[in-house]
């Protein structure tokens, strides 16, 4: 830490304190304050549920807790809350934290989900009311939103993730935390937001969770540092530091990061937290020799509060006594804790009345809860225009699959507050939907996602041959994706894929529904079935919005916001790769069962490909399909040439030329031709959600500065580089109108 950062931290407290009242009562706290009562603002605990036990409570009145996460009944919080106003010396509140990622009570899309809406309102809108209903059990602060770039759909986290687009995840990223902190932190329902895991996380190798990342520093500062730096401009209130190890220095003991990028090239404001344990976890690195040197570094790096592990507790007082921690260092990490808690409201009322909110679970919640999931889902395959199917001209409809009914598994990864007693079911929701007339046969046909048994297929076999339709309800259950739960196969799991080849068999027209946690591998299946619609882990409102994107209620509208890879031996695939000295092509690429026995070598394309599997993805990043069908005309821009830091209007013509009205994601890439480094082959550099009625055209037109075509250089400096570009505007990252257009420099 500069000596420079920490006056300048001291000298905003003291001129806040010049303008009111109440920061002069962190910095009379700051005198006030042992070094014991310090070491307690920089620990974090964790609840018991049922009871506060004997140490926590002797802990909070000592001073020696600065939050406790996972308590989340009120009564408990409040009691927290009085423990430590009222019986400790100097009367701090506490942060009380929550993993709030996807909804508290109302359970909203899984983060990948809502990012495949592309839509900034619902996002912002879904963490609002999250936050509104985490509020009502005394949460002040949330450990959302992960903002980790994720190009790996083995890795279990990936469902927590915004996908894999450094500026779809900035926006979206942005978003989130805007709707759980509110324009005011002080307004009741308002929480704090962290931007997690700070950085590199999602690469960890082999999309194993926890393990190693080594990511050059011009790849970390253009692909997983972006979403970071937005939500610091953004005034996130607290960054996580990541488990992992990046580039040989465990985050959470990395000083480059949280010190040398995070506080002085940014100018962060606010505090870092370590992961669960990741102060501890330096020694299981084989970073640090014991937990005094764990916490030597993580102090030294700059993490502000450890979260569960007490190696601060037990050892900084030493390390200050030795001095190897300097104490203006504590000093800042104790500030920055007491401002949040200062911005909070919560010296002012640290009690939690949930009267003053609206009860969870509510009906606008509810409903807000469903457009979000309409918005999510990913309409891939829709042969001969099967759907939406007509519910007046069906006369029976078979349900079949282990999630058609299940409450809890359409939840999906880290709903410790949503009770699946609240879910509304795809069987209920199509049962509700459909006129008595219509006859509806549900087959479970497997226990679980994952059974291999399949003596439920007869009677679902029986069920499709006697059904107009066959609508499947297949894919991962809950437990399949999320923290630590990665997968080596990302193929339909258990003997689903056995059940949709006998269901096929019947001639049974096949509508697919798959809810899961990543994207995963369904080339083989594709030809088998006539629609796929993909509806990640949609949440407590899943049934009636599948339902009503079934039935043409809605449109589907969602975009991949991630590559869907043919085979998994493709990872890590996505759209914004680079362009390589020999790029696959349709003219070189030979597959191998088409390889003449004994051919030279050089008869082979020589690609950046593989031999058994085409080049291409299966589904590219921002593809869906609707409803309807858009076109692009017109492509216009405003000047072929501009000049640096100018900034390019374009604009093209939308035409919804279906017959049902539709919302497309309209997406702009640019391709920087020539770069000091090479540059992705493309990067969507904007989007917007435009909605239009059957036989509507509308002009969409973007900005495009040119500051927003900078990358960092070989230098490590960010510049927008003069030269030629090239442009596109489509519906997907692989198809578009394009259109080209030059930088210079005078
Ligand atoms: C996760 C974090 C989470 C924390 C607290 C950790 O295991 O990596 O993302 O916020 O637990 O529950």
């Amino acid at each position: 830490m500069s000596s420079n950062l920490l006056i300048d931290s001291a000298n905003k407290i003291k001129s806040c304190a010049e303008s009111s009242n109440q920061p002069c009562i962190l910095n009379s706290l700051m005198k006030r304050m042992t070094i014991e009562e310090k070491m307690g603002q920089m620990s974090q605990f964790f609840g018991h549920g049922e009871h506060i036990s004997e140490q926590l409570a002797e802990s909070i009145r000592q001073g020696r807790v600065g939050s406790v996460l996972n308590e989340v009944r009120l009564d408990i919080v409040n009691e927290l809350q009085r423990l430590a106003v009222e019986e400790s010396r100097l009367g701090i509140p506490l942060l009380i934290g929550r993993d709030v990622i996807h909804g508290f009570n109302t359970i909203f899309p899984i983060p990948l989900g809502q990012a495949a809406s592309w839509c900034t309102a619902t996002v912002k809108q879904c963490a609002h009311i999250s936050a509104l209903e985490a509020a009502t059990s005394g949460v002040n602060w949330t450990f959302a939103p992960m903002i980790d770039i994720s190009r790996d759909p083995r890795w279990g986290r990936i469902a927590e993730s915004l996908g894999e687009d450094p500026y779809l995840c900035s926006v979206l990223g942005v978003a989130m935390l805007q709707g759980f902190q509110g324009d005011d932190l002080q307004k009741n329902g308002s929480i704090a937001a962290c931007a997690k895991h700070f950085a590199g996380y999602g690469a960890a190798e082999s999309g194993r969770d926890y393990s190693t990342t080594n990511i050059p520093e011009n790849e970390l500062r253009n692909v997983y540092l972006p979403p970071f730096k937005a939500a610091a401009d953004a005034g996130v209130a607290t960054f996580m530091s990541a488990f992992s190890d990046l580039n040989g220095v465990p985050a959470s003991g990395n000083k480059w990061l949280m010190t040398d990028i995070l506080r002085e090239e940014w100018d962060y404001q606010g505090f870092v937290v370590s992961d669960w344990e990741s102060v501890v976890q330096l020694t299981t690195h084989g970073f640090s020799e014991d937990n005094k040197d764990a916490a030597y570094e993580a102090a030294n790096a700059g993490i502000d509060m450890e979260m569960v592990s007490t190696t601060y507790l037990d050892h900084l007082p030493d390390l200050l006594a030795e001095g190897r921690v300097n104490i203006k260092q504590v000093n800042y990490a104790v500030t920055k804790i007491l401002q949040l808690k200062w911005q909070l409201g919560l010296f002012d009322s640290p009690y939690t009345d949930a009267n003053l909110l609206p009860k969870p679970l509510n009906s606008e919640h509810l409903q807000v809860a469903k457009e979000a999931a309409i918005k999510s889902c990913v309409l891939l395959k829709n042969a001969n225009n099967i759907l939406p199917l007509s519910a007046e001209s069906l006369s029976s409809v078979a349900i079949i699959g282990p999630l058609a009914d299940d409450p809890y598994e359409q939840l999906g990864t880290w709903i410790f507050d949503g009770d699946s007693k609240h879910s509304q079911t795809c069987l209920t929701a199509i049962k509700q939907l459909l006129s008595a007339q219509v006859s509806i046969d549900h087959v479970k046909a497997m226990e679980t996602s994952r059974s291999h048994d399949q003596t439920g297929f007869k009677q679902a076999v029986e069920s499709a041959i006697a059904a107009d339709v066959a609508v499947l309800i297949l894919g991962e259950e809950s437990i399949l994706s999320g923290e630590a739960h990665c997968r080596a196969e990302i193929n339909l799991p258990g003997c689903q894929e056995q059940l949709i080849d006998a269901i096929a068999q019947t001639g049974t027209p096949i509508v697919l529904v798959i809810m899961a946690g990543r994207p995963l591998t369904i080339e083989a299946i594709l030809p088998k079935v006539d629609a796929v619609l993909f509806a990640w882990h949609p949440g407590t409102m899943a049934g009636p919005a599948i339902a009503d994107l079934l039935f043409g209620k809605a449109s589907p509208s969602g975009k991949l916001p991630v590559t869907f890879p043919r085979k998994v031996g493709q990872v890590p695939i996505y759209y914004g790769q680079k362009h390589s000295g020999k790029p696959a092509t349709e003219a070189t690429f030979v597959h191998m069962d088409d390889i003449p026995v004994r051919s030279p070598q050089t008869s082979l394309g020589m690609a950046a490909t593989h031999l058994d599997t085409h080049f291409s993805p299966l589904f590219p990043f921002g593809f869906g399909l609707s409803y309807t069908q858009f076109s692009y005309q017109d492509l216009e821009l405003n000047n072929k040439t501009i000049h640096l830091g100018e900034t390019l209007k374009i604009r093209v013509m939308l035409t919804n030329t279906g017959d049902a009205d539709g919302e497309e994601i309209v997406q702009l890439y640019i391709r920087d031709l020539v770069g000091s480094v090479t540059r992705p082959v493309k990067e969507l550099k904007d989007f917007k959600r435009v909605k239009l009625a059957a036989g509507q055209s509308e002009w969409v037109s973007f900005d495009l500065s040119t500051d927003k075509l900078a990358f960092y250089d070989r230098n490590m400096q960010l510049k927008t580089e003069p030269g030629q570009f090239h442009l596109w505007l489509g519906g997907c990252s692989q198809t578009g109108l394009r259109h080209e257009f030059e930088i210079i420099n005078e």
